[in-house]
């Protein structure tokens, strides 16, 4: 791979992975119908725009850096060390490719103030349509490893924000080519958007469970922790159970662990266990790989984290082994390679 392809951060490396191999074909599912020849389904731009406040701004930063991890795919630097270069890159917003995974096909586009290179010209309205209905400024459908279904779940307030602070970070010169999708599945994608036609009310963030329950979709966990049926689909009753392994081309996997209440999941957790595992990317001696982007979400607050952890427990048990010290193999419950996937 040349040079400038290696420089991916593991969280988008490790979408790449998952994106061929599952998120490849989401929506062919669907009936799939005249869609993919007649283009996806979009609202009209409308010519609203969001007034920067310093709470917007505030929010708009903590969403963005901390819990969506929106420059931990938009953004290139050192995949080798995220956590410090994550942190210190200068460049944030500037773009890169899915590519160290194997979809140099997939960029993730330049979302800074850039006039010629970036999104110095889009409308705050092409932004939000983007964020939570999967529409390109251009119109196009966009690939789902932008996780778009899941933020579609931010609240009108919430998306003002994320577009407010991007408006206000650094421009960054960075010119880079479109997604080539592989046809077919350039073409099927057109059948994922779905237009938002209602507004989004402010989540109830009034317990920690409800907060927790807002908190996981806008940050994604579940685009990892859910193991994906070959046809891109959540797998019914497996809601965070783990599966999705990023291969490591060498026969071995980093796979993403269960989360449920199970014994095979994190039952012996507690709160305090699970905050110093987001913070410190370690469980107990244990380190985390790369690939779970605890450099992205260390930076939560508290009671943001705490309210995930109270969410998780109030789960479904799922019984489904998955162990990154073992030698990855065949499971029939998620139909992948993992650890311990023979006991299963
Ligand atoms: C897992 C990686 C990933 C994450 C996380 C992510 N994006 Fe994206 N985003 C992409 C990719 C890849 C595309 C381009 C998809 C395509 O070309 O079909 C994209 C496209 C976009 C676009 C459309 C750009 C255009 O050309 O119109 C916007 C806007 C955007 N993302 C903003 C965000 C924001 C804001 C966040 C955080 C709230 C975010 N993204 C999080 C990968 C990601
Ligand atoms: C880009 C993929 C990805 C995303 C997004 C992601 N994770 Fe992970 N997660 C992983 C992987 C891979 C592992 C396994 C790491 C290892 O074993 O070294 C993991 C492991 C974990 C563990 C350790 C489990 C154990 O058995 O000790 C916890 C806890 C966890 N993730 C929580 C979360 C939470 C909470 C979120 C959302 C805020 C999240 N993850 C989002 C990929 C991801």
């Amino acid at each position: 791979m040349a040079g400038k392809w290696k420089r991916r951060l593991s969280k988008a490396a490790g979408y790449g992975v998952a994106v061929l191999l599952v998120v490849a074909c989401v929506g062919i599912t669907a009936t799939v119908g005249w869609r993919p020849f007649v283009g996806p389904k979009a609202r009209p731009l409308t010519a609203r725009r969001f007034e920067a406040t310093p709470a917007r701004l505030e929010r708009g930063r903590y969403l963005v850096e901390s819990v969506s991890a929106c420059f931990a795919c938009h953004t290139t630097y050192d995949s080798k060390e995220p956590a410090k270069s994550y942190a210190a890159a200068t460049n944030k917003g500037g773009g890169g490719t899915l590519a160290a995974d194997g979809a140099p096909w997939l960029v993730a586009p330049n979302i800074t103030p850039d006039a010629e290179t970036g999104a110095g010209l889009w409308t705050d309205d092409m932004f939000a349509r983007a964020i939570r209905e999967g529409i390109g400024h251009d119109g196009r459908a966009l690939f789902p490893a932008m996780p778009y279904q899941n933020y579609r779940n931010y609240s009108d307030e919430d998306v003002a924000s994320i577009v407010v602070y991007l408006r206000s970070i650094p421009p960054v010169k960075n010119r880079l080519p479109q997604s080539e999708i592989p046809f077919p599945v350039s073409k099927l994608i057109n059948t994922v958007p779905e237009p938002l036609e209602n507004s989004v009310a402010e989540p109830d963030l009034s317990t920690p469970v409800r907060r927790g329950a807002y908190m996981i979709k806008v940050a994604d966990c579940a685009g990892c922790h859910t193991p994906r049926g070959d046809k891109g689909e959540p797998l019914p009753g497996m809601a965070y159970a783990g599966g999705n392994p990023f291969e490591d081309g060498k026969g071995g996997a980093v796979t993403p662990m269960n989360l449920t209440p199970d014994a095979t999941g994190i039952s012996y957790y507690d709160e305090a266990l699970f905050v110093k595992a987001i913070r410190t990317g370690h469980v107990g001696a244990r380190a985390l790989s790369q690939h779970m982007p605890w450099w992205v979400y260390r930076n939560m607050t508290d009671e943001d984290l705490k309210s995930i952890f109270a969410y998780l427990r109030t789960l479904k048990p799922v019984k489904h082994r998955v162990d990154n010290s073992e030698k990855p193999t065949y499971c029939k419950i998620c139909k992948q390679k993992h650890g311990l996937g023979e006991r299963n």
